[in-house]
Parts: C-alpha cells; sequence; structure tokens
C-alpha cells in the first residue's frame, strides 16, 4: 500500500495557508436554527450557541442525540445523505467578522493509522499542506514529543509500523498528525472511549495541553472526564419528537455542576449517580 496516496480521515478536511490561520485572532463557531438531518429524518437541532477559545468545550448526552453527526458536520468531514439549515459560521473574531479559513481536524473514537511507518503517518499532512521537506523532520519531532511518543519510540521510530503500536499509542499519533496540520480547532468523538485509564490520562494531559493555545471540542460520555478538563460543556438531549437537540450549554461549572434545564439536569444526575 502507498501510504503517500492516502488522505485520512484524521486530519484536516481542507487546505488554508498559514498566513490566513494566523490572521484568525479566535476560533468562533456560531450557530442560529441550525439542524441537522439524514434524508426526512431530523437528527438534531442547535437553536442558538457559539463556541470560543482557546480552550475545551465539552459535548455530552445520552446515546442517539447527535453529538457524532453534529461534531462531523462542524468537521466538514460527512456523507452525502446528511444535509444541514440553518446557519453555522465558522471563523472568525469577537465581532463576528466571518472568515472561511478556519480550519478543523478530527480525532475519531477508533485510532486510525495507515499501515505504514510511523514517518509514513506523519508525512501525509505535511505533504497534503506542501511543507518544505527540510522542515519534516523537526516538525515531526516536536508533534512526537508533544503527545509524548518520541522518548517512548525511541530513536529508531521513523521505521516503527504504526499497526504494532498500542491503541493508546496509534491514538496519541493520530493526535499527533493533527498537531500537524495546524488546525485551529480540533475535534474529539470519544477519543478516549476504548483506552485504558493510563493512555487516556496521558491524552488528557495533551488535550490540556493543546487547549492553551486551540479551541478543543470533545465529545465524551465520560463525566468525569468533561469534569476534569473543559471549561465550557454542552448536553445535548432528546425533545419529545425523539430528535436531539442542544439543550444546555454555558460555563463547566454550571452546566456540569448545576444544570438549569430539565433534561439536561436528569442526564447529569444520571450519569453522576447523584
Ligand atoms: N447517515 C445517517 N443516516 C440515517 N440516520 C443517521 C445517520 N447518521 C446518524 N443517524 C442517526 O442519527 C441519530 C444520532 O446519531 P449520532 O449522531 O451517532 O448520535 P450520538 O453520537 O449522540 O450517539 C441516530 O438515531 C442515528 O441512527
Ligand atoms: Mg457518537
Amino acid at each position: 500500500m502507498n501510504c503517500s496516496n492516502q488522505i485520512g480521515g484524521n486530519f484536516s478536511a481542507r487546505a488554508a495557508n498559514s498566513a490566513n490561520i494566523t490572521a484568525i485572532p479566535v476560533p468562533l463557531v456560531l450557530m442560529k436554527d441550525f439542524e441537522v438531518h439524514a434524508g426526512e429524518k431530523k437528527i438534531v437541532e442547535v437553536n442558538n450557541w457559539h463556541i470560543d477559545g482557546p480552550g475545551v468545550t465539552a459535548i455530552l448526552g445520552p446515546s442517539g442525540s447527535g453529538k457524532s453527526s453534529f461534531i462531523r458536520v462542524l468537521s466538514g468531514i460527512y456523507s452525502p445523505q446528511i444535509k444541514t439549515s440553518g446557519t453555522m459560521l465558522k471563523g472568525g473574531d469577537a465581532s463576528h467578522h466571518v472568515s472561511s479559513d478556519l480550519r478543523f481536524s478530527m480525532v475519531w473514537q477508533t485510532p486510525t493509522v495507515f499501515p505504514c511507518s510511523v514517518y509514513e503517518n506523519l508525512k501525509l499532512p505535511l505533504k497534503t499542506d506542501k511543507v518544505d521537506k527540510r522542515q519534516w523532520l523537526p516538525l515531526m519531532e516536536d508533534a512526537l514529543s508533544r503527545v509524548g511518543l518520541l522518548k517512548e519510540l525511541g530513536s529508531n521510530w521513523r521505521k516503527i509500523k504504526a499497526t504494532n503500536l498500542s491503541g493508546g499509542q496509534k491514538q496519541r499519533l493520530c493526535i499527533a498528525s493533527n498537531l500537524l496540520v495546524q488546525s485551529d480547532v480540533i475535534l474529539l468523538d470519544e477519543a478516549t472511549a476504548s483506552l485504558d485509564p493510563i493512555s487516556t490520562a496521558k491524552i488528557e494531559g495533551i488535550i490540556t495541553e493543546i487547549a492553551k493555545e486551540k479551541l478543543v471540542i470533545m465529545v465524551t460520555h465520560n463525566i468525569g472526564q468533561a469534569r476534569r478538563l473543559a471549561d465550557f460543556a454542552a448536553v445535548f438531549c432528546f425533545n419529545p419528537d425523539g430528535y436531539g437537540f442542544l439543550c444546555e450549554s454555558g460555563k463547566a461549572e454550571d452546566v456540569l455542576y448545576n444544570p438549569v434545564e430539565s433534561d439536561s439536569r436528569k442526564f447529569i444526575q444520571l450519569e453522576t449517580g447523584s
């Protein structure tokens, strides 16, 4: 398999040059009367929400309430039968001047690495972004170091086959790929759900570091994780017609400890057993 021809789902949906990226002071997503549909079926509705960064915004909610569908639409990578309506503005600054150059990258629940070396896996985003080859190695080593893999894999890291890594290492390699994309927003959809507690703790540490400079939007089933990491939180619930909706959003300390809406309060109580 020729890895250099693969464009994977674990990094940015589109290419933009870094000059444009640095022109965006604050990543910002705005939604108004926004809906996601699959054919005739409404999946999720977000009436009014804006997400600012840097920092972590956690999205919680019961299974089927549309969290993955929402985050996929946000990433720009979703299947053709999914349609949207209403307003979703991505990018811009606090005065809502909208730029289309905001870049998103995605980390999925199941770590997706290509069956080739760690080096080849990391080469993909750099090649896609047409980064000068002389910069590849230092950029790769920096990204690996940020996810704790440089020391862990040792000096032979370039030759190690990515599929031979553990689940947690694969997921950290996916995050390293995302860092090389220089995206403005990193989206994670239950990225630690299939990992052991030690790998989860490592990834939580990496998320905290990334969120110092970027907006991180993470779907998580783990309320403890949301409480540890999130600055802002949102709870999706089901409305009486059976589709998901954004029930409550705000500061994590409010939404995750003292939600005001009855549906989100019930959800948080069920999750925490309180
Ligand atoms: N491509 C699709 N076609 C039809 N229904 C879909 C599609 N994608 C998601 N759905 C439906 O949308 C609902 C929400 O799914 P999902 O976004 O995966 O929820 P969550 O991530 O909160 O568990 C589910 O009922 C699911 O079956
Ligand atoms: Mg999901």
